[in-house]
Order: structure tokens, then C-alpha cells, then sequence
């Protein structure tokens, strides 16, 4: 009798932002369609995909070092490795992809952010063992005419890209390099994607893009509000959330949205980057600090319980004790109940790169401290205000904890109750029994 041949495997290890996630999500569609299941041993998978984050420096480097462990690890099998394929993907790939061929000889394919619905015939060539296949163009057509609709379950939570690349050119950022300029999908493609993850099990949906509050549909001119309400209609829909924005694309139709559309959570990813307006005008981000405190005033009036969250760098060239704690002033007045902050990185190509007055390494984690410490207290004062309410959580998984079960409030706070899995793809009430700085506890109610 004849075996039937075994399938393919492949692992996709993933770095970097929410869009990357959500590309790998694709690129196992892609798989998957070709025949290609999913394993997450490293030893004996067939084709190993790192999908990369170009945004610091520290990201980047960590990708040399696992690439160094894959080699060693395949070596160590029976074939040496020799059946199996090595891709660098992502924004390392489309910004370094020749340095990436010739430092890492034994990679058989790198591509971009913007070519993996390419990658059938990429594999293709690849299994030809006759050189690297390189492929970081810019293609003229979009690759989400390309892909296959997203496959089987997709969780409780999904992530569907609606736009993609930036037009803003900040000084420090590599993003308008590797991800391109700003593209926004049809309506109504989004829509058939979304009705798609639905099917497979998504009670919220989480809108992507670099620039997402510019979206805008090329032919109709409808924008995310339009969006979001089209979306909220959908009754098995229970959430909606949208990342990242750009304070200067806040119109206010998405604001009023914020108060119109129950489904959308009152939590929004509003970065700053900085409170000092010399700092804010040499990173190009063309508004001043007062700009983005009446926008968050209008969200607020729109919607009383917004929580917020932002981006900050601190220890960007020129940045002065004094346009440190504008930075630090901005904070305490906007008082987030989350937020991420980072040490300036000097990226390649960037106009800041060149900028003369760089800061010090020792001075920028000085600084860094400082805001942490004030970000860190007020996400514990957040949370902590949290216990003894009521909150609804929509449950996504089991906790690791037996007996438990996992999920987000609307401000995306991680929180866990006693329960069991008939309790995943639900919204329930949850008393808050006991608060910490990064998690909530809870009985159902
Ligand atoms: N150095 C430090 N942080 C950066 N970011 C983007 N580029 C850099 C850089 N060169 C941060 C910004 C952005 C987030 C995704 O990453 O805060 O909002
Ligand atoms: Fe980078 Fe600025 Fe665009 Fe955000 S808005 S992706 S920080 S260039």
C-alpha cells in the first residue's frame, strides 16, 4: 500500500508591530492554500519564516543572532538541513535584503512586506537551490487582490489590515521606507475579509494600518468612520478597535464616531512621541503639542471613559532637559492607562540619522527611567481604580492557570475570571476581585 506523502511544514516566527502579526496570519493563508501545514518545531520544519521589525536597532540585530541558531539547529539533522527552506521576511528584509544575501549565505529567500502573496513561485524557485530569491519591489498591484481569504478558525480576536504604508516621513522613522506610501483597500474588500473572520469565529475585529485614521476609499472617498459604522451592523460582532492613528487625521467624524458606535472600545492608541514642540517640529510630525490635547479633549467630550495610549521616544537629537519634561508634563496632564516608551534609534537613512546633536546613551536611559516610572504608575492607578467595578470582558482562551479563563476588558486591560472554555467568543460581566499593575482578576457575574 502506498503512503500518502507527508505534508510540508513551515513556522513563521514573528517580531514588531500588529501588522506583522497580521501579515504572518496571511502568509500562512498563502501556505496553507499551497498545502503547507503548521508545526512550531524549529528541528524538523520544511520552510522557516522570520518576519521582521526594522523600527529600532535592537530588533533588527536579534534577527542575525536567530538566524545563526537556525543554521546551528539544522545542521544537527539527519539532511543538515538541506530539504528545508530559510525566508527572511518583513521590514528587515525589504531594508537590508542585500546585506542580508551576502552576510547570510544559507537564507534561500528574502522578501518584503509588500510580495508575499508571491510566494507560491518564490518557493518555487527557491527549491531549485540556485541562489537566494530576492524580492523587495514595490509592486504596482496591491497584494491584498492577491491572497486568499483568511483559513479556518481565526480566534476570538482578529486583526484585519485596512491600510498600509505612511506619507508622514517622520525624521526618526524607517516605515515610509519599507512599508511604502500610504494605500488604503476598498470598502468593500475589507468587508468580504471581515465577514470571512467573522465566520471563522471573530467577535472583534482590530482595524491596522501605519497611518489608520487616514484611510480613505480610493473610489468612494468613504473614511474609517463610515467604516467602523458599516462594521458595527454586523450583529455577531461584538468589538471594535482601530491602530495606529496619526493625531493630525483625528477628523471630527471619527471623533463623534467614538460616541455614536457602542461596539467601538473606549481605548485608542494616540501617539505623541514627544510634549515638546522644538523636539515635535525637528521629528516632522507637524503639530504642536496643543494640537493633540484639544483632540483628545474632543474625544473625551465625545466619549467620557476613553482611555488613552501612546508612543514616546525620548533622547531624539537636540532634546534638552527642558524639552524632556515638556515630555514628562504632557503625560501627567493627558494621564494614560498605557502607553510604550523607547530610547531614540538612530536608523539608517532617516533624516535624523544625520541630525548633529545626538544625546547620550546614558542620558537617554536616565531619561527613559523617569518616564517609565511615571507611565508604569499611572497604568498601576488605572488598573487599580478597576477593582471592586464591574467590567465586561470578552473572552479569548484559557488562562494558564487550570480552571481559568482569559480575556480583555474594552481598555484592552488582560483579565481573568473562573470558568471554562464554553466561556471563549463571549462577552460577560466581570466583578473585579483584585487589581495588579498589569493584570485584573474576577468573578462572573
Ligand atoms: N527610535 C525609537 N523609537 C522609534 N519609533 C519609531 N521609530 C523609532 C526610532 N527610530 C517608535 C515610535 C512609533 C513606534 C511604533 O515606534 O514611537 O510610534
Ligand atoms: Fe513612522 Fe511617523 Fe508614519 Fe508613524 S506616522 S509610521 S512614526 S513615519
Amino acid at each position: 500500500m502506498n503512503t500518502p506523502p507527508k505534508a510540508k511544514t513551515f513556522l513563521i516566527k514573528t517580531w514588531g508591530c500588529q501588522m506583522n502579526v497580521y501579515d504572518s496570519a496571511r502568509m500562512a493563508d498563502v501556505l496553507t492554500v499551497m498545502g503547507y501545514v503548521q508545526t512550531d518545531d524549529l528541528l524538523t520544519a520544511d520552510l522557516v519564516i522570520f518576519n521582521t521589525c526594522h523600527i529600532r536597532e535592537k530588533a533588527s540585530v536579534k534577527l542575525f543572532s536567530e538566524l545563526g541558531r537556525l543554521h546551528k539547529v539544522h545542521r544537527a539533522r539527519p539532511d543538515q538541513g538541506a530539504g528545508a527552506l530559510i525566508a527572511v521576511a518583513g521590514c528587515v528584509a525589504q531594508a537590508g535584503g542585500e546585506e542580508i544575501a551576502t552576510r547570510v549565505p544559507y537564507v534561500d529567500m528574502i522578501f518584503g512586506p509588500q510580495t508575499y502573496h508571491l510566494l507560491p513561485e518564490m518557493i518555487t524557485r527557491a527549491l531549485r537551490k540556485k541562489g537566494v530569491v530576492l524580492n523587495t519591489d514595490f509592486p504596482p498591484e496591491p497584494k491584498f487582490d492577491f491572497l486568499p481569504q483568511a483559513h479556518g478558525a481565526t480566534g476570538v480576536s482578529a486583526f484585519l489590515a485596512i491600510q498600509e504604508g505612511c506619507d508622514q516621513f517622520c525624521s526618526y522613522c524607517v516605515v515610509p521606507y519599507t512599508r511604502g506610501m500610504e494605500y488604503s483597500r476598498s470598502f468593500a474588500s475589507i468587508l468580504q475579509e471581515a465577514d470571512t473572520l467573522i465566520a471563522g469565529g471573530a467577535k472583534e475585529l482590530t482595524l491596522l494600518g501605519q497611518n489608520v485614521n487616514a484611510y480613505r476609499d480610493g473610489q468612494t472617498g468613504q473614511g474609517l468612520a463610515e467604516l467602523l459604522a458599516r462594521l458595527a451592523e454586523r450583529p455577531e460582532l461584538l468589538r471594535l478597535r482601530y491602530m495606529t492613528s496619526h493625531p493630525l487625521s483625528m477628523d471630527d467624524e471619527l471623533i463623534e464616531a467614538h460616541g455614536a458606535i457602542p461596539k467601538l472600545m473606549p481605548f485608542l492608541h494616540l501617539p505623541i512621541q514627544s510634549g515638546s514642540d522644538k523636539i515635535l517640529e525637528a521629528m516632522n510630525r507637524k503639530h504642536k503639542a496643543e494640537v493633540y490635547l484639544r483632540v483628545v479633549e474632543k474625544l473625551r467630550a465625545a466619549r467620557p471613559d476613553l482611555a488613552l495610549s501612546s508612543d514616546f521616544i525620548v533622547g531624539f537629537p537636540g532634546e534638552t532637559e527642558e524639552d524632556f519634561e515638556a515630555t514628562m508634563q504632557l503625560a501627567r496632564e493627558v494621564t494614560y492607562a498605557q502607553a510604550f516608551s523607547f530610547k531614540y534609534s538612530r536608523r539608517p537613512g532617516t533624516p535624523a540619522a544625520a541630525m548633529k546633536n545626538q544625546i547620550p546613551e546614558e542620558v537617554k536611559e536616565e531619561r527613559l527611567a523617569q518616564l517609565q516610572a511615571l507611565l508604569r504608575d499611572q497604568q498601576t492607578a488605572f488598573n487599580m481604580a478597576c477593582a471592586g467595578q464591574s467590567l465586561p470582558v470578552l473572552f479569548d482562551g484559557l488562562s494558564d492557570r487550570a480552571g481559568f479563563v482569559f480575556g480583555r476588558t474594552p481598555y484592552l486591560q488582560a483579565a481573568r475570571a473562573p470558568g471554562g472554555a464554553e466561556l471563549i467568543g463571549q462577552v460577560r460581566n466581570v466583578k473585579i476581585t483584585h487589581a495588579a499593575p498589569n493584570s485584573l482578576d474576577g468573578i462572573l457575574e
